[in-house]
């Protein structure tokens, strides 16, 4: 059937081909996969997946056919927010290996043709960097203070915190002080858990210190960062109260907050573009910033800032083809402008995986507990993975969506370890659900993750949505995304230019042409729709049904499906 595309892809370039040829601005199309390393693949049966799981799993990404692979934080941590707070930039976590495994790594990759992102948290350190260690330990007057933002409460005795912001994870965004003396002391800001608090990005020893972490990774031979909470660095001046009702969190991405998307943030991508252009070959940076609008997120891609950001408002998205068109329409045109690719995100180590969200009829948060109908959620999973593929740009993957993995929703709340979830008492941050660690066999301990267990229980269906139990099958979600990924490979055009062409088509149907001779179909629907047939289908998340000839005028597409067609 469609799914085989032998043919099609013969004498395809392969990895290594692209990357020797340093294809300068490989990133714009690229398709990076996300890897999350303590539930990718464990090296030494720990129960906890590492580097050297990683390393042995390169050329499976390899074969998958992405371009990149983004790393979340594997340094060294206390784990107070699974590794993205960093007591030491330049180390590896013992739990995740050393550097000589870091470095194996990037070599090993680099050598399959994969390049290497890794993930650079400069909003905030952790409770244990030695700066913050000792702020604390000095007391008040330490100068190493002014490199955090400590402030003295409010109240007759300075028992109130310095502000009304509130955190993220829940709760106040301020923690009082115990000075040394054993006195209550000043308060100190965290956007995210207490043990993360934000650093004062107005100090300069703080900004030279992350333009030589920056230098130390890219010594190390990685391509590029992912730029944790890039909105957030810069505080907006005296540090104001935000007012309101006390439910701030919900103004959250609907209006200009005053710790998150100041203007100050983009001198400091400026200075970083500087230092990723002094590098060889195309090194790159993309921020993690969640803006009220993708103008504002434009903002970020600037030709002198960083080279991407995510697309969040497109991971929003209900599968639906009008609002579907109107984000595509909005991202391609909001970034224009300023000569950027747009980049397409379903999936994240922060929300529901899509197979589950879709699977929610209102679908409307990026959180849900709900597993609802999986046959729905996987249908329009794959459908909605085709139509990000099919756009041009670049993609995010996040490992596991290929095996179209849902979320665990039913974890008992002991297992759980998402300090969001514990410190908003069980009411938001289900972000456990995402990172149970992968099945790559259909049997054994911890479904192949390693010989250990799992630091998160793996649920019993997991051997049948394994990388062993889908391999080889064609109607698996793993082919789609491998026919899918060399589809996008033979067809460079596919992931390049700027805009699409918008095809009349039935209400609830996406029809768009790419790259003169490619259609793309999406019928985002609950009932199969006919349609005039657009050409040879190449892929389809479902088949389309012709009655009778071969070439019939039309065809009928599924519910919940998109296919790929040659014109
Ligand atoms: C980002 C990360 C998330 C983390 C937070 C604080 O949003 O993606 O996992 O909890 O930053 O670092």
């Amino acid at each position: 059937m469609t799914q085989h595309l032998a043919d099609a892809t013969a004498g395809t370039e392969s990895a290594a081909d692209r990357s020797t040829a340093d294809r300068p601005g490989w990133w714009r199309d690229a398709v990076i996969y996300q890897v999350y390393p303590r539930s990718f693949a464990d090296g030494n049966g720990d129960g906890m997946g590492d580097l050297e799981g990683v390393r042995a799993r390169l050329p499976y990404l390899r074969d998958l056919g992405v371009d990149a692979v983004w790393l979340s934080p594997f340094y060294a941590s206390p784990q107070a927010d699974a590794g993205y707070d960093v007591s030491d930039y330049r180390a590896i976590d013992p739990m995740f290996g050393t550097l000589l495994d870091a470095d194996a790594l990037i070599r090993d990759a680099h050598e399959l043709g994969l390049r290497i992102i890794v993930d650079l948290v400069p909003n905030h350190s952790s409770d244990q960097h030695e700066w913050f260690k000792r702020a604390l330990k000095e007391g008040p007057g330490s100068a190493l203070r002014d490199r955090y933002h400590f402030r003295p409460g409010k109240g007759t005795d300075g028992e109130l915190p310095p502000n009304d912001w509130e955190s993220i994870f829940g709760g106040p965004a301020w923690t009082r002080t115990t000075n040394p003396d054993g006195t209550p002391g000043d308060w100190y800001l965290h956007l995210f858990a207490p043990e993360q608090p934000d650093f004062n990005w107005e100090h300069p020893a703080v900004a030279d210190e992350f333009r030589s972490i920056l230098r130390f990774w890219l010594d190390m031979g990685t391509d590029g960062f992912r730029v944790d909470v890039a909105h957030g660095l810069v505080k907006a001046e005296g540090l104001p109260d935000i007012g309101g009702d006390g439910e701030q969190l919900k103004l959250l991405g609907n209006d200009v907050m005053p710790f998150f998307d100041q203007d100050g943030v983009h001198e400091i991508y400026r200075s970083w573009r500087r230092i990723l252009d002094e590098y060889p070959g195309d090194r790159i940076a993309v921020a993690e910033a969640w803006t009220p609008t993708v103008e504002r997120t434009a903002h970020y891609v600037r030709p002198d800032e960083l080279h991407q950001a995510f697309n969040f408002q497109y991971l929003g998205t209900h599968w639906d083809a009008a609002e579907l068109r109107e984000v595509i329409d909005t991202s391609l045109g909001a970034m224009r402008p300023v000569g950027a690719p747009a980049t397409w995100v379903l999936s994240n180590h922060d929300v529901t995986r899509h197979a589950t969200r879709f699977a929610n009829p209102a679908g409307l948060g990026t959180q849900l507990r709900e597993a609802g109908d999986r046959a729905l959620g996987l249908r329009r999973a794959r459908a909605a993975t085709l139509l990000m593929l099919a756009l041009p740009g670049s993609a995010y993957l996040y490992q596991g969506e290929e095996l179209g993995l849902p979320d665990v929703t039913d974890l008992p709340d002991e297992v759980r370890q998402d300090p969001s979830f514990w410190r908003a008492s069980g009411q938001d941050g289900f972000r456990d659900g995402c990172r149970v660690p992968l099945p790559w066999t259909t049997e054994g301990s911890s479904y192949g993750f390693g010989t250990g267990g799992s630091w998160l229980p793996q649920p019993s269906t997991w051997g049948a949505l394994s990388v062993e139990a889908q391999t080889g099958d064609p109607d698996s979600t793993l082919e789609l995304y491998r026919s899918a990924l060399a589809v996008r490979r033979e067809q460079p055009a596919l992931g390049a230019g700027d805009a699409v062409a918008w095809l009349d088509a039935p209400e609830g149907v996406l029809a768009f042409r790419r790259a003169g001779s490619f259609v793309c179909t999406a019928n985002t629907t609950g009932e199969a729709v006919r349609i005039p047939r657009p050409g040879r289908p190449l892929l389809a998340s479902a088949e389309p049904v012709a009655d009778g000839a071969e070439d019939a005028a039309e065809v009928e597409l599924p519910a919940d499906s998109t296919v790929w067609w040659a014109v």
